[in-house]
């Protein structure tokens, strides 16, 4: 039975509060309060496999240019299916839907990214308002995480 991909729902804000949490425990996402999630369910999208979600992740638009990929995460037992990359190929999707050409992301997980059509880049590139989330991170003084861009054609 294959995962497939859909708009997320009020319905899933539980089940994406707790995987982000989940996350966000291990330091390597950013928290999402449910009153955020709730807010911002529009910008998600989730992967459902036998109709139970087992990913997610959220596009951000940054400016008119460039929206950022962040809360993607795949539950533990899913990992390794290309569920994380049938998430990343909607999210673009999306961007190209909306005409933005530059996807970029902050991540641990660069030859993912890269396995994705993203390459590298100095975060010196990006504008201010690509760190204005960053006031919630634990290691805003220290970040360690890598910047990803993929420019679509
Ligand atoms: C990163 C993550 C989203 C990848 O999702 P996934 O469903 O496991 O990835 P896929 O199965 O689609 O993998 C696609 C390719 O990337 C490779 N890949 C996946 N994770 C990798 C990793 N950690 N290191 C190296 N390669 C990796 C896979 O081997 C696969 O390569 P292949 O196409 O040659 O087989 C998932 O591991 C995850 O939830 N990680 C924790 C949260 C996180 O760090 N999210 C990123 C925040 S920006």
């Amino acid at each position: 039975m294959p995962a497939v991909c859909r708009k997320a729902r009020v319905e899933d804000v539980e089940l994406l509060y707790q995987m982000i949490q989940g996350y966000a425990e291990q330091g390597i996402m950013l928290p999402r309060s449910r009153k955020v999630l709730k807010r911002q369910i529009e910008e998600f999208v989730v992967a459902e496999f036998g109709g139970i979600v087992v990913g997610c992740g959220s596009l951000c638009q940054l400016g008119s240019d460039l929206v950022e990929i962040r809360s993607l995460g795949i539950a533990e037992d899913f990992k390794g299916k290309g569920i994380g990359s049938m998430l990343v190929d909607s999210l673009i999707a999306e961007a190209r839907r909306r005409e933005i050409p530059k996807v970029m992301a902050l991540t641990y997980e660069v030859s993912f990214f890269i396995k994705n059509g993203f390459s590298v880049v100095e975060k010196e590139i990006f504008p201010e308002k690509v760190w204005t989330d960053c006031i919630h991170c634990k290691k805003r003084h220290a970040c360690d995480e890598i910047a990803v861009l993929r420019v679509l054609d």
